[in-house]
């Protein structure tokens, strides 16, 4: 078995969402398969999804390096990686300040930011919303009474804004870049 980068004794993963696909924890031995996802993603992928750079060595870094915190979970099909998932428990200030200014004051540990991905030869086939029930399942587990998206999404971004209602997420205000982007949030708790 390899070295996972997180909890390797979770009951609930890997699962598998259809025959041949599953979602696992990122592995220390992902560094390769996970910069070969990375620089397969369509422009408009990696424009729609940007919590970090989306470079071979931005996924060695990622797999070199251990912060149990942070739970990087990927789907995967065979040895290839077809999807990449972050659950954060610390709130950036970009974050904090945006929900401040709505009243909601967020708190590292209790809210996670969340940020999905799935590669362009697998979007629309169900496979994030697959994925979901046993994201929140860990988040719950790991004391999360949240999810908040990690920098919002663009306002252009249908297919995302579709997935995340169809999952429950609930606009939350918003920020304009060179676009509108809606803040969402997912209540999973009190
Ligand atoms: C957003 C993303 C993670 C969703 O994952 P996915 O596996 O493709 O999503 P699913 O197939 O589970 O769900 C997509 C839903 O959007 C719907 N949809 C697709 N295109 C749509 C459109 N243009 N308008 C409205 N709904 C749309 C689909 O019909 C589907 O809903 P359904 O299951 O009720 O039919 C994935 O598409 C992705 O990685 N996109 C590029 C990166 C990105 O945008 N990341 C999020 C950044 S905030």
């Amino acid at each position: 078995m390899s070295p996972t980068l997180q909890n390797p004794s979770s009951p609930s993963l890997p699962a598998t969402l259809r025959p041949g696909i599953s979602l696992d924890w990122l592995s220390a031995n992902d560094a390769s398969s996970l910069g070969d996802y990375f620089a397969a993603l369509s422009a408009e992928s990696k424009r729609r999804f940007q919590p970090h750079p989306l470079t071979h060595a931005w996924a060695a870094e990622l797999c070199a390096t251990r912060n149990p915190a942070v739970r990087r979970l990927v789907l995967r099909a065979g040895r290839q990686i077809i999807g990449y998932f972050i659950l954060d428990p610390t709130v950036g200030v970009d974050e904090l300040t945006r929900y401040a200014a709505l009243g909601v004051l967020l708190e590292s540990g209790r809210d996670w930011l969340f940020a999905p991905s799935v590669a362009d030869t697998h979007q629309n086939q169900g496979l994030a919303s697959k994925a979901m029930p046993h994201l929140i399942a860990l988040a719950r587990q790991a004391g999360a009474r949240s999810l908040v998206l990690m920098g919002g999404t663009q306002g252009t971004n249908a297919r995302a804004i579709a997935f995340y209602e169809k999952s429950g997420f609930e606009r939350c205000g918003g920020y304009q870049t060179d676009q509108w982007n809606h803040d969402m949030r997912l209540r999973l708790g009190p």
